[in-house]
């Protein structure tokens, strides 16, 4: 498919025969006359004689008698040794050349050439524009050729996400056709099948971001979590958090990746509906009695499974009773100073519209409106609690407004009221 000496390129070069121990006295001298090509070496072993080196020659020296070289340096270097002249063949083939300068061989002149990609741990991810897809194949080869072993898959997104889960449609084209993989970030460890779970490597920056807010000891409700890139790392802070995602996969994942990342005690895991989720969330019961509920939130952790999803097997009682059994003993633990943040996040910048202004600034500024409105929503005197929604959402302005002593959120036109947020941190 792809001919590979179409890109040798042969080089006559001259080379000085030198002992070895006289090399670095040489190369000093000659600085500025030596081979100048990216990741070869200009010094080289003499086939003829272990006690020798080749000082490769630079090909601006043309000429036997090294005319090229100022005297003076040739009269340092006659001091040094004996000066042997060697001819010095090299070729440069396919695998010396970067896929950017082999691309722009194979591609018709004046495209773009893809020689970049999204990496999520051994996957590259294209997006091959529709010029460019009769050359998927050969691109996707340099790609992987280029980058092997650090990417062993390299994919292209076909078409645009229509699904709910945010999980692109891909086809595998070049290397291995599993895309389980593990990113790092922050020293987390994230575990994830990228044909079935939303991931966007560019935003860890939002990712760690967020998470720089919280404070040990608060709940985090996080109700479109994904494989967990705040839930974790939120977790790992001390935080208590409510993870829920409608995808049964990211669900599974996050559950994998709390494991792996020793947090799984501080992550409750949900796999249904956001509004669901959240709703629930609000039946939790206030429970009076701070006797009955004198269970250690980490406890209840551990006995929250992550649910299938089924919602008919969720009963409201279940997650309420979670919310029971965690936020009173939680008093105790953070002496009534608990934040809830909900957060409806991470959408990748690409995908907003462009024409919208809802984008990350948009969004900070509707998170300073609701700043400002949570301090003035009227709460119990005794309340000392604070409550922030960090939101960055893909539709328009209007993403995030108070809605009478809550909040609304639209996310991916999914209206959630969180009127009852403000009984959630009543319930504190
Ligand atoms: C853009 S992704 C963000 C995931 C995660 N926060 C991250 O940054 O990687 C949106 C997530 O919301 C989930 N989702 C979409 N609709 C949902 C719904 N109605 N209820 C709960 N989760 C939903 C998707 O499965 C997806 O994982």
């Amino acid at each position: 498919m792809l001919d590979e000496s179409k890109f040798d390129v042969d080089l006559k070069l001259w080379a000085l025969r030198i002992p070895c121990q006289l090399c670095k006295a040489a190369t000093s001298i000659l600085n500025g006359y030596l081979l100048d090509k990216p990741r070869i070496k200009p010094i080289t072993e003499d086939p003829t004689c272990q006690k020798n080196r080749y000082v490769i020659l630079s090909d601006r020296v043309q000429s036997h008698d090294l005319s090229e070289i100022s005297p003076q340096k040739l009269d340092e270097l006659k001091k040094l040794c004996e000066i042997q002249v060697i001819p010095y063949s090299l070729t440069l083939g396919y695998s010396y050349w970067s896929a950017d300068h082999v691309l722009k061989q194979i591609l018709p002149p004046g495209v773009e050439v893809p020689s970049s990609f999204e990496t999520i741990g051994q996957i590259a991810h294209l997006n091959i524009h529709d010029e460019l897809l009769p050359y998927k194949d050969v691109i996707a080869k340099v790609i992987y050729d280029k980058n092997y072993p650090r990417i062993k898959t390299v994919v292209n997104k076909v078409g645009t996400i229509t699904n709910e889960f945010r999980v692109p449609k891909f086809e595998i084209l070049a290397g291995e056709s599993d895309m389980v993989t593990e990113v790092k970030q922050y020293g987390a460890t994230f575990k994830l099948d990228y044909s079935l779970v939303y991931w966007n490597s560019r935003l860890e920056h939002e990712h760690i971001r967020l998470v720089s807010q919280f404070q040990r000891g608060e709940i985090i409700c996080d109700m479109f979590a994904g494989i967990g890139p705040f839930a974790i790392p939120a977790a790992q802070k001390g935080c208590i958090v409510y993870a829920n995602d409608l995808n049964p996969d990211s669900i599974r994942y996050l559950k994998i990746n709390a494991e792996i990342n020793k947090v799984d005690d501080c992550i409750c895991a949900f796999n249904m509906d956001a509004r669901k989720f959240i709703s629930q969330l609000m039946e939790a019961p206030v429970c009076e009695n701070n006797a009955e509920c004198n269970v250690s939130m980490l406890k209840a952790c551990e006995d929250c499974s992550v649910q299938e999803n089924e919602e008919s097997r969720v009963e409201n009682t279940r997650l309420g009773g979670i919310i029971c059994v965690g936020l009173f003993p939680l008093l105790f633990v953070v002496a009534c100073s608990s934040i809830c943040y909900l957060f409806c996040h991470a959408v990748e910048a690409e995908e907003a519209p462009v024409t919208v202004p809802g984008n990350v600034e948009g969004a900070q500024d509707s998170n300073r409106n609701i700043h400002t409105s949570v301090a003035a929503t009227k709460r119990p005197s005794d309340c000392c609690l604070e409550g922030i929604i960090s939101a960055k959402f893909r539709v328009n302005a209007k993403h995030v407004s108070i809605l009478n002593n809550g909040f609304r959120c639209i996310y991916n036109n999914l209206v959630i009221h969180l009127a009852c947020m403000t009984k959630l941190l009543f319930i504190f």
